[in-house]
């Protein structure tokens, strides 16, 4: 079954289950707390909460979507930055019952999944929401072994909101087994073998979460389910990864005639994702630049120039890779999309990007013969050649050798402090005008910081730190990987002090009355001005659980964080962790 098959089966199995089918909205959603649509129930928000629906109170939809948070996974089996998600939607009408019943009913008996490959998560109760008894019922009347039930908790059962506030609630996964078989004993749902890949997420919207996190029963119950199509053609079309379905085989077909005769999959794989990212983001209408949507869709054409460079692809690949794009989806998304404009785009990026990505190059590997880049050669591939920061550590990745953070954190906050009015000031990769999204995942950082040395110990130290609007992502030194209770003890620490609604304080200081303090500093003293500002997050009886050296934004109180969750804990080099975390 192709894709275009499944995405209709889908909607055709809710049209007839009295479902109103509804476009898919833009990537670029109304609410400007968050930069990309990235779940189908964006657009139906307020139907949840008091707004009446002009659809109807069922919904179904196959939606756009967009993700940055797993950017640096594409080229895996099954993360992508543009996807597809298929949902239906119960706005005050039917509950758990259906929506598990159908669910089922689509996957086994439309899809033709066999219910033995399946394993069901259900929400087990925590933090005031009672655990969903009702699911698991309804999983076993409909033929579930308790084998394939696994009760799990709010940071994977409990879905939403999106943005500052909104409806959310416990969920039910479905996940389907690749392999059928366990690469060892402790072989789980979340293993890095890639046995298994989730494919729907059915989302029980019972609850408002406010600005400041309190939950609320809602007036009326909803449903909202999410589906990738990618992950579910996959399964349906026997494949091993998202990149062998028909949504990317007519992309990699093309790649492999411009690549000849060479093989780098990953570096191919990359350039089908970011390629048809960059022509769906440029369909909205972003343009290429150094903040925000711009400087993602600048961030995915420039990787996927290096990776064209790698395989000696001609100098306009990447708009022949785009055409094909339009040939999956001419008649879905991009029917009244002109190509040539989107060519133009990605031209005009990749002429202005084609010298600096050849000298910068040069540069490097001039500079790593020694072994080494140093961080003010690192910096300078940043701010002069315009090379994103994530393709300087895949640089260094490829040729082994270690990306200096600390030395290139020094060489930005010198040029900082140079020039304070320059586009590029960045922290932890901040940019000059955060959203509040980022704002919040920095304010999260320090609270993980802390976590992680009281859960760790006091040898934990940052390394690194950079933070986009969806994820904060955390290098920290520590001899190993951390054991799942003690991630779960710092995603809890976090989640608590979040809670606790703690204050934001800031003092300007000595550099040295701060240290002598105890205040955490990452650098050494000529980073920093004589003047430093200290922030701290401080509980009702006045006591600080977290003191840094930083030079902000933050938020003012804890309590407008949201929930933490910690995606990825794993090795950034020698005696160097990396967590990625994001706030829901
Ligand atoms: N909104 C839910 C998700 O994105 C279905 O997973």
């Amino acid at each position: 079954m192709d894709s275009k098959k499944i995405r209709k089966k889908f909607l055709d199995f809710f049209e007839k289950k009295k479902h109103k089918i509804v476009p898919s909205s833009s990537l670029i959603p109304e609410d400007k707390t968050v930069l990309f649509t990235t779940a189908g129930m964006q657009q139906f928000k307020d139907y949840y909460v008091d707004k009446e629906s002009p659809y109807g109170s069922r919904v179904a939809t196959a939606q756009k979507c967009f993700r940055t948070s797993d950017i640096e996974e594409v080229g895996d089996k099954d993360h992508l930055t543009f996807l597809e998600m298929l949902g239906n939607f119960s706005f005050g009408d039917y509950f758990k019952e259906e929506t598990i019943g159908w669910a089922l009913e689509f996957l086994t008996e439309e899809c033709g999944i066999e219910m033995n490959r399946l394993v069901f998560t259900i929400f087990k109760g925590e933090k005031n929401v009672p655990e969903d008894l009702d699911s698991k019922k309804i999983w076993i009347s409909l033929g579930a072994d308790e084998s394939q039930i696994e009760k799990l908790g709010m940071e994977d059962n409990f879905w939403g909101p999106t943005g500052n506030s909104g409806p959310c609630g416990p969920t039910t996964e479905i996940h389907y087994d690749l392999t059928g078989k366990p690469c060892g004993k402790d072989c789980h749902l979340d293993c890095e073998c890639g046995r298994y890949v989730e494919i729907w997420n059915l989302v029980f919207n019972e609850y408002y979460q406010d600005e400041e996190g309190q939950l609320s029963s809602l007036k009326s119950k909803g449903v909202d389910t999410g589906m990738g199509l990618e992950r579910l053609a996959m399964v349906i079309q026997n494949k091993s990864h998202v990149f062998e379905t028909d949504l990317f085989t007519p992309l990699q077909e093309r790649i492999d005639s411009l690549a000849e005769s060479k093989k780098e999959e990953r570096g191919k794989r990359i350039i089908a994702d970011h390629v048809k990212g960059a022509v769906f983001l440029i369909s909205e209408g972003v343009k290429p630049s150094n903040t925000e949507e711009g400087y993602v869709l600048r961030r995915l054409l420039r990787r996927a120039m290096r990776h064209a460079k790698i395989l000696e692809l001609p100098k306009n690949s990447l708009e022949k890779i785009s055409e094909v794009v339009f040939e999956i989806y001419k008649d879905d998304y991009l029917v009244a999309t002109d190509k040539e404009s989107v060519f133009k785009v990605i031209r005009k990026e990749r002429k202005k990007f084609e010298k600096a990505l050849e000298k910068g190059l040069k540069e490097f590997e001039k500079e790593v013969a020694n072994g080494k880049l140093k961080g003010e050669t690192a910096f300078h591939l940043y701010s002069t050649y315009g090379f994103p920061l994530e393709m300087i550590k895949e640089l260094c990745e490829e040729k082994k050798i270690d990306f200096n953070q600390e030395g290139f954190e020094k060489a930005r906050e010198k040029h900082k402090m140079v020039s304070r009015a320059g586009a590029e000031e960045k922290f932890g990769g901040l940019s000059e005008d955060p959203d509040k999204n980022e704002v919040k995942l920095h304010t999260a950082t320090h609270l993980l910081h802390e976590s992680l040395r009281r859960v760790l110990g006091s040898h934990v130290k940052q390394e690194g730190s950079d933070i986009n609007s969806e994820r904060l992502r955390f290098d920290f030194s520590h001899p190993q990987g951390m054991k799942k209770d003690e991630i779960k003890k710092v995603e809890e620490m976090v989640n608590q002090k979040i809670e606790e609604g703690l204050e934001r304080e800031i003092e300007e200081m000595d550099y040295e009355e701060a240290v002598s303090k105890g205040v955490l500093a990452f650098f050494e003293k000529d980073r920093y001005p004589d003047k430093v500002k200290v922030y701290s997050f401080v509980d009702s009886s006045g006591e600080a659980f977290s003191k840094e050296l930083c030079g902000g934004p933050h938020v003012k109180n804890t309590a407008h964080l949201g929930k933490f969750k910690i995606k990825k804990e794993k090795s950034s080099g020698k005696g160097v962790r990396r967590i990625k975390a994001v706030l829901n």
